[in-house]
């Protein structure tokens, strides 16, 4: 016959899931205040392509073809010099959303946003030999020139 005691262990683990669940809801409000502000550490932040996504973009799916220094390889031809390193960020943004299926170079505009097209254009600007070229419509590429 059992005469164990019955502990009444009820009180303590309901603290814990208190703890649990507000420690939970505390990080969760955290992370909304910091997307809320703009706050780089936001996870799921859908704001504007820094510029390590411009890269990150550029690495993925354009530099098997541009290079990973934009000066071409067999599947693509170089965007810091000959004829397309003269094109200006508006031109580079319609080229790589329209795409030139005829010649291989694949159209982005349903892939990408248009945030994410205009980052990665900056991007190949910021590739060239003297940078950014001055262009009257051009911006800076996010972040400021890289070493
Ligand atoms: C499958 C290979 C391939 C991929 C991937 C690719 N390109 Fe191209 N790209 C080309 C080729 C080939 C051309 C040359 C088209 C021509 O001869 O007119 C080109 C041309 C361009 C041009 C010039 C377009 C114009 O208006 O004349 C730009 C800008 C460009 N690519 C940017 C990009 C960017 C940015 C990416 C990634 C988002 C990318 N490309 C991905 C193959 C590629």
């Amino acid at each position: 016959m059992s005469t164990r005691p019955v502990r009444p262990r009820g009180k303590g683990s309901a603290w814990i899931l208190a703890f649990v669940a507000f420690s939970g809801i505390g990080l969760g409000v955290l992370l909304a205040v910091g997307c809320a502000v703009g706050a780089n550490e936001c996870p799921f932040r859908p704001g504007p392509p820094s510029a390590g996504d411009a890269r990150g973009i550029w690495l993925r799916s354009c530099a098997a073809c541009h290079g990973v220094t934009g000066k071409g390889t067999r599947s693509g031809p170089s965007l810091i010099s000959g004829k397309f390193a003269a094109l200006t960020v508006p031109e580079l943004e319609e080229g790589i959303a329209r795409g030139k299926p005829l010649s291989g170079m694949p159209a982005f505009r349903r892939s990408m946003s248009p945030e994410e097209i205009a980052a990665v254009a900056a991007y190949v600007l910021g590739l060239r030999p003297g940078g950014p070229t001055a262009s009257p419509t051009s911006s800076p590429p996010p972040g400021g020139p890289r070493p």
